[in-house]
């Protein structure tokens, strides 16, 4: 049984790392998804294209709670996600690695809960509200700074994330406000994903690649193709990044994640 699954966002649709991929389609009360599982270092992986594998799929419409449980099916564990971002930071620049330790929710149309009470389509009909102070797992941040250290990458062991509904890029008033707030990226897709496998016991992080400065920051008009270049140029560095994670995650679960849901339901 696969334990682990990589996340692609933007920029990043293949699991060109692994070998001997087979793809599988798995259902969930939320409906099917498409996965890609192959081998690394003898270790079964599981892939998913966060946007599909043509990006057809916008941040506000991807069905994360079907991603998300269908991962839980699978048998994963621990999930190391991708997401393209702008900086709010002057430090973090395009091209840098920012390996998220915190996040914002500013999303206004997704649902982020599994735990839909009598509503839900399966058997946990319950009411849960999960422990989130540290949204990410940090075995697997740690295996993210010590593989960005290991291969020479320019990244940033911190940073706080605000995910904004989108499609759209932000205003300037708004990158200004979230700056205030003390956010340092910002993005469309980290909610609910994070909070989802948080939901579900699982351990989740997510590397960062700064794509731009964001609105006002950047003087120039934002592109999603400004997006989309400097994700295949750190495409490769994605790739190793995220591999060598692989290698330094430990084989036993000792974080907190795995007992999230203990306590969480009045119980
Ligand atoms: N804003 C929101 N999402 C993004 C950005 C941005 O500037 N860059 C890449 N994803």
């Amino acid at each position: 049984m696969p334990r682990i699954a990589i996340i692609g966002g933007s920029g990043v649709y293949d699991p060109k790392l692994l070998e001997n991929v087979r793809e599988e389609e798995v259902s969930t009360p939320y409906g099917t998804i498409k996965v890609k599982i192959g081998e690394y270092k003898g270790e079964e992986i599981v892939f998913l294209a966060r946007h599909g594998e043509k990006h057809s799929v916008p941040p506000h419409k991807i069905n994360y709670r079907a991603n998300i449980w269908g991962l839980y099916e699978l048998g994963v564990e621990r999930i190391l996600s991708t997401s393209a971002v702008g900086s709010l930071n002057e430090a973090m620049k395009p091209g840098d690695f920012v390996v998220l330790d915190q996040l914002m929710d500013f999303t206004k149309n997704r649902i982020t809960t599994f735990y839909d009470g009598e509503d839900a389509p399966h058997e946990r009909k319950f009411v849960a509200h999960v422990d989130f102070t540290e949204p990410y797992c940090p075995e697997l941040r740690n295996a993210l700074i010590r593989a960005a250290k290991e291969l020479g990458f320019t990244y940033h062991p911190m940073g706080t994330y605000a995910c904004m509904e989108g499609p759209r890029f932000e205003s300037k008033a708004e990158i200004r406000a979230l700056k205030i707030l003390g956010a340092d990226v910002v993005g469309m897709t980290q909610v609910p994903e994070a909070v989802l496998a948080r939901e579900l016991e699982m351990c989740y992080s997510s590397v960062a690649i700064v794509t731009n400065f964001a609105a006002g920051i950047s003087r120039e008009k934002l592109t999603h193709t400004e997006v989309v270049e400097l994700m295949a140029k750190k495409s490769e560095e994605i790739k190793l990044l995220l591999m060598k994670a692989v290698e330094y995650i430990p084989k036993e679960r000792r974080c907190a994640c795995k007992d999230a849901l203990k306590g969480a339901t009045g119980e």
